[in-house]
């Protein structure tokens, strides 16, 4: 049976994929970030995941404003690299798995979430940046993925409590597939940031911390988090941290912490990652 065995975290920063297409990630101000997913990627090769479920959200880019899926999941053989405006990112075609992912939209279907079918998108920086942080600079990513999105463009998103029973029947979905793989489930977005309005450049330390600490220890306090304390603590597009709710509603109770790291600055937003096991 496919078995879900890891979960990870982690911000998904534009610049951050600049910084390592342009050869930048041994500058001063790089360097510390890059230095924090080191141990992630010596960690995966031992992993291998043959397919990660990665959560994240559309900016605009694919799925422009006519169209907004409050969740959708990818049924695609492959994903390209899309131009955000500066022309596609250097990196390798993204494999779906298209058996899997039919599997998984039926089941969550069946389970009453309502999702959208893509089958075909270009994927943005919410992919691409955190497969390079976890995988490095490879000719061919070394699994295939499965994109889920979340909607947290356009207002009203799904609450945070609606993303773990997501992730809760994403695991059921994963469990009642009969072929036998590895699978991890991934949940990018955040920390805190606020890329427009008076309070733009928002960072909320506390708040990210104790949302770190939260997720390995005390994850059920999360689920009650509403949009406005999102917005409020950790600023307009913080409510990207919805979707690590779903990354860990996906691996149940019981988790070793792998890793932890956060760094601040990283172009507007305050950086976050952690890779959970299941215990
Ligand atoms: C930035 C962060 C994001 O999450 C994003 O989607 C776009 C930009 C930033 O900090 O610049
Ligand atoms: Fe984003």
């Amino acid at each position: 049976m496919a078995r879900i065995t890891a979960g990870v975290a982690t911000s998904h920063v534009p610049a951050i994929g600049a910084a390592i297409d342009l050869g930048k990630t041994q500058e001063p101000y790089w360097a510390p970030l890059f230095a924090g997913y080191e141990k992630s990627r010596a960690w995966q090769k031992d992993a291998r995941p043959d397919v990660v479920i990665l959560v994240f959200n559309d900016h605009a880019t694919s799925l422009m404003l006519e169209v907004v899926p409050t969740f959708a999941i990818g049924c695609a053989e492959r994903y390209r690299p899309a131009d955000e405006g500066w022309g596609a990112r250097p990196v390798p075609m993204v494999q779906g798995h298209p058996e899997l992912a039919a599997h998984i939209a039926e089941s969550l279907i069946i389970d009453e979430f309502d999702m959208t079918i893509l089958n075909d998108m270009d994927v943005d920086h919410g992919m691409t940046v955190p497969l390079s942080l976890l995988f490095g600079e490879v000719g061919q990513w070394p699994t295939r993925v499965i994109p889920v999105l979340v909607n947290v463009t356009q207002f009203p998103p799904p609450s945070g409590d609606r993303c773990w029973r997501l992730g809760e029947a994403i695991a059921r979905a994963v469990a009642s597939f009969p072929e036998d793989l590895n699978v991890q489930v991934w949940g990018t977005g955040g920390m805190s940031h606020q890329l427009q309005g008076k309070r733009a450049g928002l960072i909320n330390k506390p708040f990210d911390q104790a949302f770190l600490e939260n997720l390995t220890t005390d994850p059920q306090a999360l689920r009650k988090l509403t949009h406005y304390d999102y917005l409020r603590e950790a600023g307009s597009e913080g409510i990207e941290l919805i979707m690590w709710l779903v990354m860990r509603g996906a691996l149940g109770d019981a988790v070793n912490e792998v890793h932890r790291f956060y760094h601040v600055p990283a172009s507007n937003t305050a950086v976050g990652h952690v890779v959970l096991e299941r215990a």
